[in-house]
Formats: structure tokens, sequence, C-alpha cells
């Protein structure tokens, strides 16, 4: 983890050979300078347009049906040059058709074919919010390279992900097609999903190229509100948002997708500063910059275009590469360049861009690559990919509590009643963006539970409520199977459709339904494990907060029952923490640890003080904040060694003594957070700077040593520089809740 991270910051420091050229200067090849110049404009303007794909359609909608055409019109397209990728589509035997259209065009330019393969193709993986909760960029480049093999099978060569947006307001329903809250996680995360599902070499049939999005600030929208705008300041920008994309980029991502937000007053798919002088000036990003669906358009209702035509040219002279399923490029390019209205060199630009992108992918060379029977039914589904879905799976559950020791539960000689309307239900287990996944091949709780008790006939299983309703009698069937119980397993939270694109939600509770079954269920007196099923971070009330035993189960996709079994019954121990923020109230939204200090900031040792900061009604804190999450055993700190002072710029050596003091083998994360004391400008109250795992025997202790990376420490100045401010740094060192230890260092 320690050495991804340092080559991470360190090409992230050094920039790449590309950062040498001037902005979009990528030297394009021989080959593709020689298929521009013999390129027609309308040629050129149908490379740089991307339709859904309906010459295989994967079988879910994903967007808004916009102007369809059938499977028969957009082959005829393919043959006349009008288009440059698909996206969306599935399957070897259609990807073989279409590009047999697109060789039959007049310049045989191949096409791409993308997708948003966020979390699995066929094999569904938790969603990337959880797999974040494992805090480990090995397991989710591992994660990415398994789906990678199993997408390229499936006749796909580029995915629409990773997502990288920062989201500090859980109300916004993509907080769970990403990393979280965290910076850190996000940047070292982003570039483990990149190098995962690109591997070492792009022109391979099992590379799939990533698009890092939403570039950029999508996580921020105002009031959480799906599409509304983003406003922030600079320095903002520069210190959360962007910091993601650049690891992204650093790692060699190939594309980029341009957010369909309005930034400060100008949408992102007209908005050159952010498009060209930030993304191809400051970053140097020479890959290709997809628009979202549909968002060129889209600039008329944000009331910056006057008509379809007007759109393109903001768009395209913004720095759109490629215009995504509104047509506008192919239908208004031509004539835009005709009329002077749009410089011819903006769309050579664009489309040396996308040619290169299909040369890196060696498209040219082998337009069948990724189109391969034998590889399609080898790698769908495999074995080796549900292990890898399995491992995820498992390391993505987090636990909370853990009163009096509930768990792990025994496998023999208790009754467990699993109450609540995700016990044995499979259409919920994958959540958002579930490619072409098949909600009946995952494995529910139910079963996951058979599977592993000594006698399967112990569990009684009782929906009890439907997710957004009560089910007649249903409460009163699930306290019958309560009171016949030993310990009662309460599986209820979000439905899969309450999260992801176009899922805001004001309040973020457990839906009232299912809370009134939860208070119905606790009143019996029962031990109560909640496993709470969720897309983003919930406020918890009543019987559910007060739970003895609480999981954060997210969306685990296809190895769901296993995994929390795996869980449950101590066959594998808890390892995973909170990516974001559980909040005491929705109404505290946004929020994350790493907030700054108020002026008036309340003491810890009295959150509600008068005239402090906090609400009427809840404290300036998390119910469970970034980071939270136990074991089964516990682990103590001592001997800190740090440095007195170091010089700025330079690595902070740190370490910690950690020693395992229960009485089970267990892994702590532990984790390094700092604070800035005096600044230019505010700093965070604390961020986390580094983290690594530990794994002990009970009994044991070793010293984990964690390094400070010299530009982790730097600002963007009131000045608007990037800069590492001399002074005192308070840091400390944590293993999980209530286990911290404390010191600080001086910057010179
Ligand atoms: C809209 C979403 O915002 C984006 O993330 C996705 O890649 C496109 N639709 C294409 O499906």
């Amino acid at each position: 983890m320690l050495t991804s991270r340092r080559r991470l910051l360190s090409g992230v420091l050094l920039g790449s050979t590309a950062a040498l050229l001037p902005i979009g200067a990528r030297a394009a090849s021989v080959r593709v300078e020689t298929l521009l110049s013999q390129m027609t404009l309308p040629e050129k303007a149908g490379q740089l347009s991307c339709f859904n794909d309906e010459i295989r359609p994967v079988g879910a909608v994903f967007n808004p049906v916009i102007d369809p055409r059938g499977g028969d019109a957009m082959l005829a397209d393919i043959r006349a040059g009008r288009i440059g990728m698909l996206f969306n589509g599935y399957g070897v035997a259609g990807a073989r058709r279409a590009q047999e259209a697109a060789l039959t065009s007049r310049l045989r330019i191949p096409l791409a074919f993308a997708a948003d393969v966020l979390h699995g193709c066929r094999t569904i993986f938790p969603i990337p919010l959880a797999e974040a909760a494992a805090f480990d960029p090995d397991l989710s480049r591992r994660a990415a390279r398994a789906v990678a093999v199993e997408t390229t099978a499936g006749g796909i060569h580029w995915t629409f992900a990773p997502m990288v947006d920062v989201a500090r307001d859980q109300r916004w329903g993509r907080v769970a097609e990403g990393a979280g809250e965290d910076v850190l996680l996000n940047q070292l995360l982003a570039a483990a999903r990149v190098e995962g599902f690109q591997g070492p070499d792009l022109t391979r049939a099992d590379a799939l190229l990533a698009t890092p999005k939403h570039f950029v600030g999508y996580g921020a929208v105002r009031g959480g509100m799906e599409y509304a705008a983003v406003d922030m300041s600079g320095a903002e920008l520069r210190e959360t948002f962007l910091p993601p994309f650049t690891a992204a980029f650093a790692a060699g991502a190939g594309a980029t997708m341009a957010s369909f937000t309005d930034f400060g007053g100008v949408p992102v798919s007209a908005n050159r500063p952010l498009l060209t002088d930030m993304l191809r000036g400051e970053l140097r990003f020479d890959g290709v910059c997809v628009s979202d669906y549909d968002a060129d358009r889209e600039l008329i209702a944000h009331g910056v275009a006057a008509d379809e035509a007007d759109a393109a040219r903001l768009a395209i002279l913004a720095g759109i590469d490629m215009s995504m399923q509104s047509g506008l490029f192919v239908r208004h390019l031509p004539a835009l360049v005709a009329e002077g209205r749009v410089p011819l060199g903006a769309v050579d630009q664009a489309v040396r861009r996308v040619l290169t992108l299909k040369e890196r992918l060696g498209l040219f060379d082998d337009p069948f690559r990724s189109i391969d029977r034998r590889a399609e039914r080898r790698e769908t589904g495999s074995v080796a990919i549900k292990q890898v879905a399995r491992e995820v799976a498992t390391r993505s559950i987090v636990l909370l509590r853990n009163d009096g020791g509930l768990l792990p539960l025994p496998r023999a000689g208790k009754r467990i009643a699993l109450i609540g309307p995700f016990g044995a239900d499979r259409a919920n287990l994958n959540g958002p963006w579930s490619f072409a996944g098949d909600a009946g091949d995952g494995i529910d709780i139910a079963t996951g539970l058979r599977a592993i008790l000594d006698d399967p006939a112990l569990l009684v299983v009782e929906a009890g409520s439907a997710i957004g309703e009560s089910l007649p009698g249903g409460i009163e069937r699930a306290l019958v199977a309560a009171r016949g119980a030993d310990i009662v397993l309460l599986a209820i939270g979000e439905g899969a459709d309450m999260s992801g694109e176009g899922n805001s939600r004001t309040d973020i509770i457990v839906p009232a339904a299912q809370q009134a079954l939860a208070e119905a269920v606790a009143a019996v007196g029962k031990p109560i494990v909640v496993l709470l099923r969720h897309g983003r971070a919930l406020a918890l009330t009543g019987a559910v907060r007060d739970a003895p035993a609480l999981l954060a189960t997210w969306f685990l996709g296809e190895q769901t029952g296993p995994a929390i079994a795996d869980i449950l019954f101590g066959k594998v121990e808890p390892t995973g923490r909170l990516p974001v923020s559980f909040p005491i109230a929705s109404g505290q939204q946004p929020w994350s640890y790493d907030r700054r200090s108020t002026g008036r900031p309340a003491p810890d040792s009295d959150p509600m003080t008068p005239g402090r900061s906090h609400w009427r009604d809840a404290p300036d804190q998390a119910l469970y904040p970034f980071g939270s999450g136990m074991g089964y055993t516990r682990f103590a700190l001592s001997a800190l060694r740090l440095p007195g002072t170091v010089a700025a710029g330079a690595a902070v050596p740190i370490s910690v003594l950690v020693r395992n003091i229960g009485t089970r083998t267990g892994s702590a994360l532990i984790r390094l957070d700092v604070h800035d004391r005096v600044a230019s400008r505010t700093r965070p109250i604390r961020q986390m700077k580094a983290f690594a795992r530990v794994t002990l025997a009970a009994g044991a202790e070793a010293r984990v040593a964690l390094t400070i990376v010299g530009d982790a420490l730097a600002l963007i100045a009131s000045d608007g520089t990037r800069q590492i401010e001399p002074g005192r740094f308070d840091c400390w060192i944590s293993a999980g809740d209530e286990t911290e230890i404390g010191g600080s260092f001086e910057v010179r």
C-alpha cells in the first residue's frame, strides 16, 4: 500500500514525459496524420460522435432514451462513417457485426466500444463506495483487473470508470459510484482502478481503457440535488476535487468525461477554462474528453446556447472531443466549420485525439481485438472472477457496533430469525450501474447463511415489510419469527434504485415502513444484528441506531450472501472502514470529517456548548465518522516515534507500536491524520495523510511505519499558489474507533 502510494505521488510530482509537451500536443503518429489528411469534414464529425449501442443492447436502460434509430439504421450510419464509438452494448456477436460494418466504411476506421462498467460487467462486484471501505488500493487494482478481463471478453474496449468525484453530501445519489469523502483515499483508489482496468499494455485484448469522471466538481452539486449547479473556490477545487483526477491521469488514464453540471455559471460542457486551460494546460492531459450523455444539447436548457448548432460550437471550442448521443457534432460541425464559426484546427485536434486513442488500443492493427467467442465463453462468470468478487465483498463490510461481543455468532445451537425485505431478496443485491449483471445470478443473504450454518433448519426468514411500504400482516409475522428466535438479523435499508444517478434524497433515512418494522421487532427484546443495505451513508435512528450490533453491508453484488455469512460467523475478520461519515441527522449534510474549523468551534467535551458551532438539535459531529469500523479483536497503540523538525518538502517518517490486545488474530488499519496549526488559509481540522494495514495474532505486536510524503503538507495559499508553509503540525495515529495516540512536529 505504501509502495503504491509512493509510486503514485512521485508520478504526480515528477509528471510524465507528456507533461513537457504543449497543450494537447501529443505528437500524432504518421498513420493518424495520414488518415486525418484523407478525411472529409463529415467523416471527421462522425469520428467525434458516439451513440448508445442499439445493435447489441444490454437490456437495462441506463440513460433516457433519446433519438433511437434501431440497429439496422445504426449499422448503415457506421458504414457511412457517421459514428466513431458505440457504448453500452454487450456481447461478441454484435460487436463483430458492428466492427465489420465499420470496416466497410470509406476509410475503414474501426469503432471503439465503451460501456459503463463501474463495478463489474456480468459478474457484479460491490459498488465502488463499498469497495473503498477495504482501504486497499491493491485490492481495488486486482478487482479492476478481474473486471477488465471479463468486460473485454464481452467485446468492450473502454469503460466510463472510475468515477472519482469526491462526495461529501450523502444526499447525492452518485456517492455510491465513487470512493467517498476523503481526498487521499480517492486519489489512491483512482490510480489503482485505472491501473487495474488498463493493465500493463493497452493494446492487449484484455486491456480496458479507463475514463476518470466527471471532470470536475460534480460531487459538490448544491443541496446534493442531481444535476444541480456547482460553485466553489479555486482552492477547494485544487485541494479537494482535482487530486483524484491528477492521480488517475498520472496512472495513464486514456480518457475523461466532462461533468454535465453548471460550474460557477458556465456549464462544464462549455467551460473552456476547465476543459482546456486546466485539463490540457495545467494537468497536461492528452487523452480524449468525451461529453456526458446529451450534455452538449443540454447547454440549451442551461440557457447558454441558443440552439443545437450553437451548443455544438460551444462544446467543441470548450474542449469536448467527442459528443455523446445528441448527434450534435455529426449534424452541425461541418456547417459550423464551413461558416467559419468553428476553426478546422479545433475539429482536427479532437479527431487526432480520438484516432490516437484507437491506435493506443491497437484497433488499427487488430480491429477485432476483444472480439473473440472463446474468450467470451472462458471469462464470463469464470471461477476466478467470482473468487475476486467474493473477496472484495467480504472486505467491503464494515462492523460499526458490536456491544457485548454479540458477534461473531456461533454456527450451531442458535435459532436465528432473518427479518427484513432484503433477507431472501435477489433483486436488490447489485445496486446502481450493474451493467450486464443479472440479479438472479446473485446469492442472497438467506442462501449464504444456510450454506454456513450447521443446521440450516434453525434459520427462519420473514420479510416483515416491503422496501418502501408495509406488507399486510408483515409485522405480525415478523414478531412471531422474532419471538421464536435467539437472535434476530435485521436486513433493512435502501433498495437498489434509491441511490445512483438521478436518486438524490432529501432525507437519508431507512424508509419509514422498515423503521416501523425495526421498532416493533426491537420491542420483542431479542439481540438484534442490523445488516444495513445502502448506497450512501445513512442517518440512523431509533431501534436501528441502537441495535447492539450493526454491519454496513452496502450493495455487495453477486457474492452478498456468502460475504455476509463469512463475517457474521467469524470465518473472516471484519476489516472494512467507512469511506463516508454516517451523520446524526440528514440536515447536517454536506459534512466531512476533514471540514475546516469555524471561529467558534465547540469543545469535544461539550459539543453542544451554547454560542458555539452546532445545530440546535445536533452537534458538529458524525454518528460514525469517516474511518469508523472494528474487527473482532482490539488493538493498543504506544511508543509513537516522530521527528521533532523536518525540512519543508521532506518526507516525515512516523511509526507506532501496535499490539493486538484481544483473543483473536486481527487486522488493524493504522491511519495517520494531520492538522496544520497556523497557515495563511484555514485548514482541515484533521485530514488523513497515510494509512497502512497490519495483521497480528492475539498478543502479538509490531512497529508500523507511515510516511507523510512532503508534498502532502502543501496547501493552496491565499495567493493561489501551492506551498508548504513552515510551522507546527499536529498528528494523530489511530487504529479504529477508540484507540488514538497523538503528537506534533515542526516544518522548517
Ligand atoms: C450519464 C452519466 O452521468 C455518466 O456517468 C455515464 O457514463 C453516461 N450517462 C453514459 O451512460
